[in-house]
Order: structure tokens, then sequence, then C-alpha cells
């Protein structure tokens, strides 16, 4: 633990102001423990140096050096050793939460009540005394919300994940280390939103696998927070390779999210744009929010994350409130990071509904706006909506997402760009050719013909396409396309009414992803009444278009 850190200097505020109860939610508590007692014997820290006592309901109390403090194993008698000791001193309370009701346990009353009466002692002692109160979730009692100070314990930075690192290295002497320091500093990034512990294990997992350190080491180490990261339940890192490229259309959205690219480098402050907190991206299923979220990580060269909000609630996954704290931070901690919150309804959908624990649904996503509304590390958030209507009016509010883009069908020079993609990318390798050339003529006839058509259809048109001409082993024709358009019945067909809804909502509230002349091309579209029934959804297009 280094002197200067963040950590021990702002906890060590805390304490010097004489906080009573400050409340540590945190996995570490080794780690937390050694930040503790760090400070109190840091006067730099500090001022007055302090004993630690640790408790816990094993032991009770035991002091610096390891003395059992007898009669101290029962709540009330812990909190009235706390309230007679003269000793300038950190009193650690270890799992003293259950007395606060947690599960089926109700909270502890005289517990509660023995608590607030130590307060005044505890606070304006002649000594300097503080609780700490270290647990790996956050139970604060109604009744005592005053009282206790609630401090976030972040996951380790580069920095202190190097020195367990070295450490390591310095350990093991008889170790081959072919990373030179660059290597080392690169290895800690790698671990960045683990734990203290978890990166050691990574480590050790890395040296013994490999028997040295050395570049494959770098894979060991990802694979490893991947597996920790996934042991969260709702997290995972998504690694792809598609690009902006790889987007047909959606000019707005993609220019929105170019301009904000590198929005936290230095050069970025010395125009003082204040840093994005997120987007919102609502609309048609199919039409590439979920693709554009996936391209984010190209796009910026930043990790992805993607957050399973519904997990969360399902209740498939342990304490929702505590994952969804160790998600945010572990965001955090890879930071500058993307946060990716794919259908985001569908975790909120639970809420205040007969199904579920609406109380625990709210609480978590109360925890998700609170952190939207006052992060300061680089996380950008990107959520994608199918479905606006169980989407809660807070989440919309002003100061949550700079922008809420609406993504609709794709008009007739964006389902030409999708073909584009999607043609160009399965007619190359060792493909087997064809007679079509993918020009202005081909694209032309394609997205005629394709009106109400969302990507996903047309990626499925080529791919149907593609299936007829390996059935009849020859190359790919335009027969082949154009048969697999006529047995597409577009979801915009079967599902108008429910895009009518989608467009009238996103009109008051959204920017179209797509580009105003795109739109406007789109007004005079000269395909029309091919499509089936579909005429009334392609008359009102939804979303203000934004012009910049
Ligand atoms: N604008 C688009 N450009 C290229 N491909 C698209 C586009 N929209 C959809 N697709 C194709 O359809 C698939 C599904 O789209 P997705 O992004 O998951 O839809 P949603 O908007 O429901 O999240 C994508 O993986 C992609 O292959
Ligand atoms: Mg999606």
């Amino acid at each position: 633990m280094r002197a200067d850190s963040k950590i021990a200097r702002d906890l060590a505020n805390l304490l010097r102001a004489r906080f009573a109860y400050v409340y540590i939610t945190t996995w570490e508590e080794e780690r937390a423990m050694e930040t503790i007692r760090h400070i109190a014997t840091s006067p730099e820290l500090i001022r007055t140096p302090r004993k630690v006592y640790q408790w816990s309901q094993v032991t009770g109390f035991v002091d610096p050096d390891g003395k059992v403090v007898h009669e101290t194993r029962r709540p009330l008698s812990a909190i009235s050793f706390i309230r007679r000791c003269e000793e300038d001193a950190l009193f650690v309370l270890k799992d003293f939460h259950v007395y606060f009701g947690v599960d089926h346990r109700p909270a502890d009353f005289e517990v509660i009540r023995a608590m607030r009466d130590a307060l005044p002692d505890i606070k304006y002692s002649e000594s300097m005394k503080n609780v700490i109160i270290l647990s790996p979730r956050t139970v604060v009692p109604e009744d005592m919300q005053k009282e206790i100070s609630l401090f976030e314990f972040p996951l380790p930075d580069e920095a202190e994940i190097a020195e367990a690192l070295a450490d390591m290295v310095a350990e093991n002497s008889g170790l081959r280390d072919e990373l030179g320091p660059e290597g080392h500093a690169r290895l800690a990034r790698a671990a960045l939103g683990l734990t203290l512990q978890e990166a050691e294990n990574a480590f050790a997992r890395a040296i013994v696998s490999r028997g040295c350190l050395d570049e494959e080491s770098m894979r060991v180490i990802f694979e490893e927070k991947n597996q920790v990261i996934k042991k969260t339940g709702i997290l995972e890192f998504v690694s792809s390779d598609l690009d902006a490229d790889d987007i047909g259309g959606l000019e707005n959205l993609k220019a929105w999210l170019a301009k904000r690219n590198n929005a936290w480098s230095p050069e970025a402050s010395r125009y003082n744009v204040p840093a994005p907190k997120g987007v919102l991206v609502t609309g048609v299923p199919g039409c590439g929010k979920s693709l554009t979220a996936k391209a984010m990580s190209s796009m910026w060269g930043l990790p992805l994350l993607k957050l399973d909000l519904g997990k969360i609630f399902s209740g498939l996954v342990g304490s929702s409130e505590e994952n969804m704290r160790r998600a945010l931070s572990t965001a955090e901690a890879v930071a500058p990071s993307i946060l990716w919150v794919d259908e985001i309804e569908k975790g909120l959908g639970g809420m205040g509904g007969p199904s579920g624990d609406s109380g625990t649904s709210q609480r978590v996503f109360a925890t998700f706006l609170t952190w939207m509304q006052e992060k300061e590390a680089p996380v950008f958030v990107i959520a994608t909506a199918n479905n606006i209507a169980g989407l809660p009016p807070e989440l919309l509010r002003k100061g949550r997402f700079d922008e809420i883009f609406f993504v609709d069908l794709p008009t007739r020079g964006e389902r030409r760009q999708i073909f584009q993609v999607h043609l160009a990318k399965r007619m190359r390798g060792d493909y087997i050719g064809s007679q079509l050339t993918l020009d202005d003529g081909l694209l032309d006839h394609l997205a005629d013909r394709t009106e109400g058509f969302v990507g996903a259809e047309i990626e499925q048109v080529v791919v149907s396409g593609l299936y007829e001409a390996f059935f009849a082993r020859r190359p790919l024709r335009l027969s082949d396309l154009d048969y697999a358009i006529d047995s597409t019945v577009p979801l915009s067909v079967t599902q108008s009414e429910t895009i009518v809804e989608l467009r009238r909502w996103a009109n008051v509230r959204a920017v179209a992803a797509t580009k105003r002349e795109d739109l406007q091309a789109y007004a005079t579209d000269p395909a029309g009444g091919d499509g089936g029934d579909g005429g009334d959804v392609r008359s009102s297009r939804g979303g203000r278009s934004l012009d910049f």
C-alpha cells in the first residue's frame, strides 16, 4: 500500500474528520485491512496514529498484537468495549452487517440502538476513535443512514497491481523473466479489473503454466480475467472485429460517436468539453443497435464490457446489488472503457411488475442511475433498447444519457449499404465466385426490392441466397437473392403497429440515427407498395433529425 494512494488519503480524511461509523464495502478484506493498518500507523495521513482492533463473531476483539480481548464476542459487549476504550483506536467490525438484517435474518434492533447510543462516546471522546464496518455487501439499517458513512473501496489501480507483480517476481528469484519493465506494466494493465488477490492468482497461474514470464503470459492473464469477470454472472468482455464499416447507414449515430472518440485525451481537455456519459440507442429490432455497440470497441480502441441487466433481475446470480457494484467497479478499473447494456428494457421490465422482487430491482436500478449521474471515471455507456414501453422515465431524464437515438427501418440508401456490407463480406476469401458483380446496378435493384426490410433480414437474404447457390453447387445468381427476398415477410409488415408506436415515442424524445439526406431520400423513395400493407409504417418516420 503506497502512502500516497488516493484510497488511503480519502479514507484517512473521513477518519480524521471523526466520522464515527464508516462502512467499507469490499470483497478484498485483506487489502482493506492492510490499508487501514497503514493509515493507522502513518502520521502523515492521520495525524494521531491509532491502534487497530479487529472484531469478528468468532474471536471478539483482537488487539494489534493478536491478543484476544475477553468478553467481547457478543455484539453488544463489543460496542460497550468501544465506548469504554480510552485509547486512540480504530475498531474494525467484520461482517457486522448481519445484525442489520440480511437474507432472512431480521435486523437486531438492540444492536442498532446500542450503536446509536455509542455515537457521542465515539465522536466526542478525548481519544480519537472510529468504527469501521467491513463487509462484502452494503446493508445499512434505515435508522442509521445518517450515522453511517459509506466508503467505496475501489479495485486496485495499475500501480498497486504492478507492485504485487514485482513482489511476486522478487520472491521467485529463479524465474525466467522475458518481459522487461514495459512488459510488466502491460501485464499489470491486463489485470486491471481484478481484485489484488485475483490478480496475484492470475500471475501465479501464468508463471506456473509457462514456467516463465513471456508474451504468452498476457494471454493467460486475459483468460483468467475473463473467467473472473464472467463469474459475476452479469459482465463479460466482448471482443469483436466489427468496425464502423460493418454498419450500413446510421450515419448520424456513427458521426456522433466519431466526434466523441478520444474525448478523454489531453487534447480534449484543452477544449473543455465535458466527458461524454453515454448514449441510448432505441429502435426497430434487427436494425443494427447491438451491432453498433459491438463495433464501438474497434471504433474507439477501448475494451468493451457487456452488462447483462436481465440476469441481475432474474435472480440467477447472487446478491444483485453487489453484482451491480462489482460490474461498475470493474468497468471503472479498466477505464477508459465502454460499458454496453444490451436490451436495457429487459432488465427493467420486472420493476414494479407482478413478477420478481421489485424492491431489489429498484435498488439495483437506482445504483446504476446514481452511478451514471455521478461517475467521473472515463466509462462510456452505450445502452440499447428494442422496446421503449418498459423504460422508466428517470432513465430518459436529461443528465443521464447525452443523447437518445432512434434507429428506424433502413432507408433505401441504407439498404444499399447493408447489402454492400454483407455481400462484400461473404463474396470474398475462397468463395466460389459468381456471375454477380457488386455494382450500383445490383445494389439499386436489391434496395428497391426490399423496402420495409430490417438489416438482419437483409443479411438473411444474402445468406439464404448463398444457400440456394450452394445447394445447386453453382455460383450465386441474382435469382437466388430475388427468391430469398420473395420468400421473406419482413417484420415491419407483421409488426407495423409496434413500429408506428415506436416512432410516435421517438418523435418527441429521440434523434434519428439516419442522416438527414437519407431521410429525405426516403420520403421520395420510389419503391412503394411492394411490401404488403406496411404503408402507414413507412409514411411517418420517427426521430428528430439532427443537423450537425
Ligand atoms: N445497419 C446494419 N448494417 C449492417 N448489418 C446490419 C445492420 N443492421 C442489422 N444488421 C445485421 O443484422 C444483425 C442483427 O442486428 P442487431 O444489431 O443485433 O439488431 P438490433 O438492432 O436488434 O440490436 C447484425 O449482426 C448484422 O449482421
Ligand atoms: Mg440487439
